[in-house]
């Protein structure tokens, strides 16, 4: 086994990301925040906004921890991974919105499309994809002008704890010179996180600055606000 994968099982991670367009929505990016930011995704999963926005030009690092693993052995995890959750999904269908996605297939759909594109981009361009375990990120410090981060913190709150949370932001705080925004601020019951009033004081601690920004992206219900973190 390679020093990387020591410790990390690939049965145990789940391989999804959401398209380039999901991440526009989600964080309401332009172009130009696109085209004028060094950008770190973190995590970024199978998400495919890497490959796309460097496509346009952009200069985006994708960093995950399953990274460890091969781009083809990851995309058949991710491919059951997608299966089981759009059946998970489908199961309690009532805790989501409808209008981004018509129906279970199309979230299906999306999901492989992400999960295709950012597969072949890294292969194409594997030195954008760097494995790294938060809360330690193998960057200089300030490296990157934006850092954005879905699915994971406030996400998980359940299984990643306080202390987690603070040395994940302190990390990302660390590796960004101008702003990092986090999505969504509820937990995967659809509750605010428990973590969010502590972080927001680890923050203000930091002499940094928030916002609690409204997304023009909804698919688990309330999942609808990010978190703009900046320096003043
Ligand atoms: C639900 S996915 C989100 C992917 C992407 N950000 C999106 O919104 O589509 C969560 C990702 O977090 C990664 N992850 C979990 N714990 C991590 C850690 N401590 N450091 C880095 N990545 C981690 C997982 O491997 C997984 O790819």
């Amino acid at each position: 086994m390679s020093e990387l994968k020591q410790g990390l099982d690939l049965e145990r991670i789940i391989f999804i990301g959401r398209t380039y367009e999901e991440y526009i929505a989600m964080f309401n990016l332009t172009e130009a925040d696109i085209l004028q930011n060094e950008i770190l995704d973190c995590p970024a999963g199978a998400c495919s906004f890497t490959a796309y926005a460097n496509q346009m030009g952009g200069d985006v690092t994708a960093v995950d921890l399953a990274f460890a693993f091969e781009p083809e052995e990851l995309k058949i995890k991710g491919l059951q991974d997608i299966k089981h959750g759009v059946e998970q999904v489908e199961k309690v269908k009532a805790g989501y919105l409808w209008t981004y996605f018509d129906n279970t297939e199309a979230l299906k759909q999306h999901r492989i499309r992400a999960l295709e594109d950012s597969t072949a981009d890294r292969l194409q361009h594997p030195s954008r994809y760097l494995h790294a375990v938060l809360p330690e990120l193998p960057f200089a410090d300030d490296s990157f002008d934006m850092t954005l981060s879905a699915h994971l913190l406030f996400m998980y709150s359940e299984r990643l704890d306080l202390a987690f949370h603070q040395a994940a932001l302190l990390e990302l705080m660390r590796v960004t010179r101008r702003e990092i925004r986090i999505f969504p601020l509820v937990d995967q019951q659809s509750e605010q996180s428990v973590h969010l009033d502590p972080i927001l004081a680890l923050i203000e601690q930091e002499q940094w600055q928030t916002e609690v920004c409204t997304s023009s992206y909804e698919f688990q219900q309330n999942a609808n606000q990010y978190l703009r973190i900046y320096r003043p």
